[in-house]
Formats: C-alpha cells, sequence, structure tokens
C-alpha cells in the first residue's frame, strides 16, 4: 500500500516510544521505506538495536555522526515524503513551536518542507499547562497536523488526556497523507488566482497586492484530489495541470467564460480589479507640469455573471477581502453576487491575507451559515475550503 513512500520517524524520550515499534512494523509491513532520528532521551526508553532491525537502516541521534557530503538533517529531509514524530514530549514540541535546532530531530522539523505529524504524548498538568497549549496551537496555525493525545491510563498511574494516540491511528493519518483519498477524481475544477492589471500606459498599470498563493495552493490541491485542474493566473507558475496566464479582469473573464463551461466548481480567488482605464495610452505618459485625470470604466463582475449563467449542478465560489466589517459585508457580497459560498478574510491584519503565507478564513454558504478556517497555511486552508465546499468537513 505504501510502496514507494519513504517515512521519516522522529521519536521523543517519552514513554511511548516503546509503541513506535509497531508503528516501524505497520509501515514497514505495508512497504514503505523508513528512517528514525531519535532525541538521546528516547533511547532510555526504547533501544537503537531494536528499531535498527524493525526499520532495517542506521538509527539517527546526533548530527555529526555520519560523514557524508551533505549535512545529516538536509539529507534526511530531502529523501522522506513525510516526518512522524511520535511520540512528541513536552520539551520537544516547545523547542520544534520556537524554532530551537538543538539536536538532530529538532533540526531536521525546522529544515523540512513537507508534511509533518505529530502525535503528543505526556501527562495530564502537562498537556493542559497554558504552555504547551500554546505551543500546540503555534504548531497547529503552521500547518503541522496534530494527532491529539488519548484519555485514558497513564503510565504515571493517573488518568485523563496524555496517553499517545493508538499507533493505527497514527497510521491511518499518514496513509491518509500520503495516499490522500482522491475524491474530486472526474470533477473539472477552475480557479483563478492573482491581482488583474489595467494598463494606464506603457509602462504604469493599476494593480492589487493579491500575490496569488491562495488560488495556487487551492489548485494544488484539487489536483493533488485527483480533479482536472485549471489555472487561470496572472503568477507565472509551472505546474503539471493547466495554467492559463492572464493579464487583465477582461483576459480573466474570456478565459474563465470558456473553461467554466464544462466543468464542475469555479473558485474565484482571483483579486479582479473592479475598474479599468478608459483609454489607455500605448505610448508613456509624459509629465507636462498638470493634473492627470484618468477616466476608468467598470470591468465585468466576472463571479457575479457565472453564477448568474451557471447550471444548477455548477458550484461557484466567491472570495472577499474586507478592511471592515467582515461578516456583514461578505454576508451581503454572497447576495449581492449570488455564488454557492463566498471565503471572506480580514486585509486589515498583517499576518494574513493578501501576500501572507497564511490565512484565516470564514466560509459562508447561500443559508448565510458560517464556518470558522482558524489562521493556517494555505495549503491547509485551501484543502478545509475543498472539505467545506464537497461536504467533507468533519
Ligand atoms: N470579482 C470578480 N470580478 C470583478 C470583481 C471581483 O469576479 N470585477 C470576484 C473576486 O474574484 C472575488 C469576489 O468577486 O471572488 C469579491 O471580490 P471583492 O473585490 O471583494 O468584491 P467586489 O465585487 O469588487 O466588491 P467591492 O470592491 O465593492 O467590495
Amino acid at each position: 500500500m505504501l510502496a514507494g513512500k519513504k517515512i521519516l520517524i522522529g521519536i521523543t524520550g517519552a514513554i511511548a516510544a516503546y509503541k513506535i515499534c509497531t508503528l516501524i512494523r505497520l509501515f514497514k509491513k505495508n512497504h514503505a521505506e523508513v528512517k528514525v532520528i531519535v532525541t538521546p532521551n528516547a533511547l532510555n526508553f526504547v533501544t537503537k538495536t531494536t528499531l535498527e532491525t524493525l526499520s532495517q537502516n542506521p538509527i539517527y541521534v546526533n548530527q555529526f555522526d555520519i560523514d557524508e557530503y551533505k549535512p545529516e538533517h538536509i539529507a534526511l529531509t530531502d529523501e522522506a515524503d513525510i516526518f512522524v514524530i511520535a511520540p512528541a514530549s513536552a520539551n520537544t514540541i516547545a523547542k520544534l513551536a520556537n524554532g530551537i535546532c538543538d539536536n538532530l530531530l529538532t533540526s531536521v522539523f525546522c529544515a523540512f518542507n513537507k508534511k509533518i505529524l505529530i502525535a503528543p504524548c505526556m501527562n495530564t498538568n502537562m498537556w493542559e499547562n497554558p504552555a504547551v497549549n500554546q505551543n500546540i496551537s503555534i504548531l497547529k496555525s503552521r500547518g503541522i497536523q496534530v494527532i491529539e493525545p488519548e484519555t485514558g491510563f497513564l503510565a504515571c498511574g493517573s488518568e485523563g488526556k496524555g496517553r499517545l494516540a493508538d499507533v493505527n491511528i497514527i497510521f491511518e493519518e499518514t496513509k491518509n497523507i500520503l495516499i490522500p483519498d482522491k475524491f474530486l477524481q472526474g470533477k473539472k475544477i477552475v480557479i483563478t488566482a492573482g491581482g488583474t492589471k489595467e494598463d494606464i500606459d506603457a509602462v504604469r498599470y493599476i494593480g492589487n497586492y493579491s500575490s496569488g498563493k491562495m488560488g495556487t495552493a487551492l489548485a494544488d490541491s484539487v489536483s493533488e484530489l485527483g480533479a482536472s485542474t485549471v489555472l487561470i493566473t496572472t503568477v507565472d507558475v509551472n505546474k503539471n495541470y493547466k495554467v492559463i496566464k492572464v493579464k487583465t479582469a477582461e483576459e480573466m473573464y474570456n478565459a474563465v467564460n470558456q473553461e467554466f463551461l464544462d466543468a464542475d466548481t469555479l473558485i474565484m480567488s482571483a483579486a479582479v480589479s473592479d475598474y479599468k482605464v478608459k483609454n489607455k495610452q500605448t505610448q508613456k505618459i509624459k509629465k507636462n507640469g498638470n493634473s492627470l485625470t484618468l477616466e476608468l470604466v467598470e470591468n465585468p463582475d466576472i463571479l457575479k455573471e457565472m453564477s448568474a449563467q451557471k447550471k444548477d449542478e455548477q458550484i461557484v465560489v466567491g472570495f472577499c477581502a474586507e478592511s471592515e466589517n467582515l461578516i456583514e459585508n461578505a454576508k451581503e457580497k454572497i447576495i449581492k453576487k449570488g455564488c454557492d459560498f463566498i471565503c471572506a478574510n480580514d486585509i486589515s491584519r498583517k499576518d494574513t491575507g493578501f501576500s501572507s503565507d497564511y490565512n484565516e478564513l470564514f466560509i459562508i454558504d447561500k443559508n448565510l451559515n458560517i464556518e470558522k478556517i482558524e489562521k493556517t497555511d494555505k495549503k491547509t486552508a485551501a484543502l478545509k475550503i475543498i472539505e467545506r465546499i464537497y461536504g467533507k468537513s468533519n
């Protein structure tokens, strides 16, 4: 099932370290390649020989153990498809949340740019400690998937939340990430991204700060979930799905109009210029000491038009970027535009939205039900939007 997948496991110093032997067996039985990093403290709970025998690979403890051309933490990062840290102790979680790289495991975490799963394990009081709580929230907001500990009898003799999640659950979560359920197979999804540019003259334009990151994350996600994907974008990207590069709102309108005809879903995440210059100049406008007045005329409202002409089974999703009264404006906008969902974000915040790698969104449906997506990286936000649209939420 996991043939060809490379799983990196990180074990920290917690009593449940011994359970990871079963997890390694599960991965190996499913034909995954497994490499294991341990913190020095983990070796108090499980032996190197056991882990080596089960994983059929050397065990990595220190950064300078192996003499290779590449620093070990980078080599391990490059190779692996996923990093599963289980059990994750409160101490390691604190280091991960704060970017501390004082051993091989924490250094690999810092360098790892693919999916990371952590399964905490600790005493109930520690789990409920506000510092641990905050560290977990920080990691979640950075897109780290946390498999919550279970409630039950703990090794320290007490009962409560803190026991490592069942290894079968850790296995299933890892498998679902490595082999996602391609529930969008057979669907065509059109997504717009970036900010349109309207020429003023040969060298100037009216534009906006949209980076295209949210739309691109959405397109990446739907493509990974099996959809035939079309990204209509103002940004240069190189993808293994269809990309149509456009500049102006009108070019975007024409491309959407064409692609939406046989599509199942349209997601308008682009920031489309509402106006264009009436008489754009082909030459550079020279200053002449006087003020300059540009006459602007309205662009087509792509979202509104597509919502009006869509067939019943087609889904249209809009975005709305607001600097004040987010929810009220978003509710007004979904009614005005006639789309099925609107994803609202607050552009007055500096830590999310427009050029940021993070987003916090509210998804509002036609019946004005609201679902909040807490601040997270744009790829995770994209996945949550898609799950909401297709009724896959929790
Ligand atoms: N949109 C569009 N065509 C336009 C303007 C916007 O399709 N000419 C889409 C955007 O892609 C987005 C949604 O409409 O999905 C809302 O965009 P926004 O700029 O927030 O709304 P506007 O309609 O421009 O309203 P206003 O600027 O008055 O807030």
